[in-house]
């Protein structure tokens, strides 16, 4: 933001893809205490409006250009999914730390690329796998690291989306990537392995590029077997989750269980602890993602963005969530989508390549 003096510490941060949730990039980098240096979009009147609303000074549609000029400390890739392994190393080599938006890279090849460019280069990456950071997310694993079900079996983790997202954006990517990536990272954060296969069936609806349902079992070292599912058949009557800071209403429903020998977690990912009826409709608003808290952005997006900062900054190790982790979870959806492909189990892609 500019018109203000600079603090010592504050991290110089520039956001590629100012589209609905890059704008959000913005405002939560910023009220973490970034400065945002410069904003990058293809699309001109987008990034100039966005622009203006943040009061950002340098803006371009060459990301290139745009770090050459400004030579920020980070870079936020926000843009859509195909882009960003190739915006990631661009980043890196332009000797900046990347916070990459999910996925990492919509290969296995290419998120082993980033990592690699970020080791050639000596800087950070942080994926952006938000559910890490969702409060109830943190304590399902804190629980199974301290031994509160034993010893682990099974996961079942479900996440669906409402069915008008599949026109407005699913049908951009794989809904694997999407919404199954979430909770492929989830099952690689609680058994912190790398998954070993994969099988997937899939169901699409007219009219539709993109299927809106996905089934898929991954097994991991260790024995835990894991089922992912994924439908993008939520009504738009549903009561909306998502709707707020984010330009985009609709619903995300979801639950993760987790099993072994000696208990059973089970949580929502969206709690309906809030009902809202209002004359603009029903609403059960989403508390843990990103929920306005005192006129600022709170939740697990917050708590991602200060410990990419503190990463960064060298305050802290990259622990809460390694790169290395990233990689295995886009091998486990590649995977997923091979099975999709083929129709036989897939054998997950090692990452020591
Ligand atoms: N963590 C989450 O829960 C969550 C939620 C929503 C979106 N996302 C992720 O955020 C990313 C953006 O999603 P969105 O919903 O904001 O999409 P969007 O379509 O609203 O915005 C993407 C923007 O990127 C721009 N863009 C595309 N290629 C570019 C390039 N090469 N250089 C610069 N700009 C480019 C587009 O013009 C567009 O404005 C996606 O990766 C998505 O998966 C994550």
């Amino acid at each position: 933001m500019t018109g203000r003096a600079r603090h010592r510490d504050e991290p110089r941060v520039v956001v590629v893809g100012v589209g609905r949730f890059g704008a959000l990039h913005v405002r939560v980098w910023s009220e973490a205490g970034a400065r945002i240096v410069g904003l990058c979009d293809l699309d001109e009147s987008r990034l100039a409006e966005v622009a203006g609303r943040f009061g950002v000074d340098r803006a371009d549609t060459d990301a290139a250009l745009l770090l050459a000029k400004v030579r920020p400390d980070a870079v936020v890739v926000a843009a859509d999914e195909a882009v960003h392994a190739d915006l990631a190393i661009a980043s890196l080599r332009a000797g900046c730390h990347v916070f990459v938006e999910k996925p990492l890279a919509l290969s296995s090849d290419d998120a082993l690329r980033v990592r690699d460019a970020a080791a050639g280069a000596g800087r950070q990456v942080v994926a952006g796998q938000i559910s890490r950071f969702a409060a109830l997310y943190t304590r399902l694993r804190d629980g199974v690291r301290a031994g509160r079900v034993g010893s682990l079996r099974a996961l079942r983790l479900r996440r669906d989306f409402s069915r008008a997202w599949l026109a407005a954006f699913g049908d951009r990517v794989h809904p694997v990537w999407e919404s199954c990536i979430h909770d492929i990272d989830l099952a690689v954060c609680l058994t912190g392995r790398p998954a070993r296969r994969a099988v997937a069936m899939e169901s699409t609806i007219p009219g539709s590029a993109q299927p809106a349902v996905v089934s898929a079992l991954l097994d991991f070292d260790g024995g835990v077997v894991a089922t992912v599912e994924s439908a993008w058949l939520v009504p738009d009557s549903a009561p909306h989750t998502i709707s707020g800071v984010l330009e985009l209403a609709g619903s995300i429903v979801g639950e993760a269980e987790v099993l072994g020998t000696g208990g059973v977690l089970r949580q929502r990912l969206v709690s309906d602890a809030l009902v809202e009826w209002t004359d603009d409709g029903i609403g059960a608003p989403d508390l843990s993602l990103w929920p306005e808290e005192d006129g600022r952005v709170g939740g697990a997006l917050r708590r991602e963005v200060d410990y990419a900062i503190e990463v960064f900054a060298g305050r802290r190790a990259p622990d809460r969530m390694p790169l290395e982790e990233a990689c295995w979870g886009v091998a486990a959806a590649e995977a997923v989508v091979a099975s999709l492909g083929s129709r036989e189990p897939v054998r997950v892609r090692g990452c020591d390549r």
